[in-house]
């Protein structure tokens, strides 16, 4: 059974006219239920988020996303994917954080945008963009089949098509490093949330397991 539902799924890079679909998926999944979102509840299923649509739909219009779609025109999964043009494009991001009154979306964005900053993979692989995997989601019914591995191994098609010699993702739980990991991708920065602490030395994200830390995987492609 379950191999014939995957038979009915295909790739393909995410078009303008999919944008809505894309963010009604995400509201579904991953604006729920991605570790981080789901540790500062940033919404329950099926909820909408002003600012992480704005920053999906931000990422979407660099037109290097990808989706997973049933014949039926069901959206299974997506990778959504910028291009990172420098720590400039990160510290920009950083500077409009100052804006945002939603704190829970500014805590994990901060803790993001810090921990790249910290490692500074534009000087480590001696590049000035890279292909970054923003946004991954596979939809509850399809997981645990190999989805996400094949929307990473069509983001790195994507990737190599715009001559992009790294792609980075910031994998923010057990299942998206292991689906990384599995496809060559290594560890570049990584912080266990139980040692990321506020002022007062209280931990700033209670994260269920299995997932302990974000990490920053990297793979050279070419
Ligand atoms: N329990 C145990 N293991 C699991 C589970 C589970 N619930 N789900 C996946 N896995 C394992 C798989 O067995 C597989 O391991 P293996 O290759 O050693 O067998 C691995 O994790 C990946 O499996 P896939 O089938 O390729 O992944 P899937 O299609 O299920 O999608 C994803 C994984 C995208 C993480 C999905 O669980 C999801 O949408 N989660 C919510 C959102 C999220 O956390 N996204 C990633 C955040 S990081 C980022 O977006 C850059």
């Amino acid at each position: 059974m379950l191999d014939n539902k995957m038979n009915d799924i295909h790739l393909e890079t995410i078009s303008i006219s999919y944008f809505d679909k894309v963010i009604d998926h995400l509201r579904q999944t991953f604006f729920a239920d991605e570790p981080l979102n789901k540790a500062v509840e940033l919404t329950r299923p099926g909820q909408g988020h002003k600012l992480l649509e704005l920053h999906c739909l931000s990422t979407l219009k660099d037109n290097v996303s990808v989706m997973a779609i049933t014949n039926d025109g069901q959206i299974a999964g997506v990778a959504l994917n910028g291009i990172l043009r420098g720590n400039d494009d990160i510290l920009q991001a950083m500077e409009k954080l100052n804006y945002v009154y939603d704190e829970s979306f500014k805590k994990i964005f901060k803790l993001l945008y810090e921990q790249n900053l910290k490692i500074d993979l534009f000087n480590h692989f001696n590049v000035d963009k890279m292909f970054e995997i923003r946004i991954l989601s596979v939809d509850t019914k399809f997981r645990g089949q190999g989805l996400a591995k094949k929307l990473i191994a069509k983001s790195e098609e994507v990737a190599l098509e715009h001559n992009i010699k790294v792609i980075k993702t910031d994998a923010t739980g057990a299942f998206s490093q292991r689906v990384v990991g599995s496809l060559g991708f290594v560890t570049k920065g990584e912080i266990k949330y139980k040692d990321y602490l506020d002022e007062q030395g209280d931990t700033i994200f209670v994260v269920d397991p299995p997932h302990e830390k974000l990490k920053i995987m990297c793979k050279i492609i070419n």
